[in-house]
């Protein structure tokens, strides 16, 4: 039988292109999404059209506890065993000082720090079971203060706290660890103008952006490096030195 990995997100942009990577390695995904219904029904149909039953959709706003409840439900309802769990999905956007309401924060917390935690405590025994893996993806900007985004590096760095503990806590059955991007893509629904664009590469090392495959290529290493855990891989072209 095939392994089989959740990747939370993986309708669209790096969570795609990382579901995509583990199909092609003999994976079968189960592909998490929210609000990109037609996005994920298309990437499903695609994989399994290539391979029967090789991929299974479950729709949650990750924010709302009973839909990560829901989307456990719908998992074990199928009697369908995870082998690996990719904590992707991330909303993502500045809470200056003086303008945000508690539903930014549930918002910002519940997508990229409490769900990804109950997540890992809902499938946790199969993990075990099945020797698995979790990666969480996090944020270079948690040690660099990106302004105005408090709250959404609080959650992050949070996730990075979570990674380093439960890789101790769950070791020697589970390896948990982060990748941190740095400058991938630009942020949803936004595009920079050169000049930005320029003055984000500038500050790189390696002088260019990175792109989804630079993160999934930090993925299928980890997928596969048995010696490490508790770790946070930082994919930033250098930016963090
Ligand atoms: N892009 C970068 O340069 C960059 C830099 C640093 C860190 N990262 C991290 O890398 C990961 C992937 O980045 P990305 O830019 O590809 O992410 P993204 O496009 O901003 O978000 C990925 C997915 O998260 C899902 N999502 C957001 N809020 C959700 C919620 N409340 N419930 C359920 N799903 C929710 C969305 O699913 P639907 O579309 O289905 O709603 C979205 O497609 C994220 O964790 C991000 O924080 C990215």
């Amino acid at each position: 039988m095939n392994k089989r990995i959740l990747i939370t997100g993986a309708a669209k942009r790096i969570g795609k292109e990382m579901a995509l990577s583990f199909f092609k390695k003999g994976w079968d995904i189960v592909i998490h999404f929210n609000a990109s219904k037609d996005e994920a029904e298309s990437l499903a149909d695609q994989m399994n059209a290539e391979r029967f039953n090789s991929a299974m959709l479950v729709q949650a706003n990750l924010d709302n506890t009973n839909e990560v409840e829901k989307l456990v439900a719908k998992i074990q309802s199928n009697n369908i065993s995870i082998d690996a769990l990719i904590n992707n999905a991330s909303t993502f956007y500045p809470t200056p000082i003086g303008t945000f309401s508690e539903e930014n924060w549930d918002a910002l917390m519940g997508s990229n720090l409490k769900a990804p935690l109950f997540l890992i405590q809902s499938f946790h025994k199969q993990l075990k079971k099945n020797k698995g893996f979790i990666i969480n993806i996090t944020d270079i900007n948690v040690d660099k203060a990106l302004v105005n985004h408090s709250i959404y590096l609080a959650a992050k760095s949070g996730l990075q706290t979570l990674t380093k503990a439960l890789a101790k806590e769950l070791a020697p059955h589970i390896r948990v660890n982060a990748i941190a991007p740095g400058a991938i893509l630009e942020p949803p629904n936004t595009e920079w103008t050169s000049e930005q664009k320029n003055k984000i590469i500038d500050a790189v090392p390696l002088k260019r952006m990175g792109s989804e495959k630079d993160i999934v290529d930090a993925a299928i290493y980890l997928s596969e490096a048995e010696y490490v855990t508790g770790q946070i891989l930082n994919i930033d072209g250098g930016k963090s030195l």
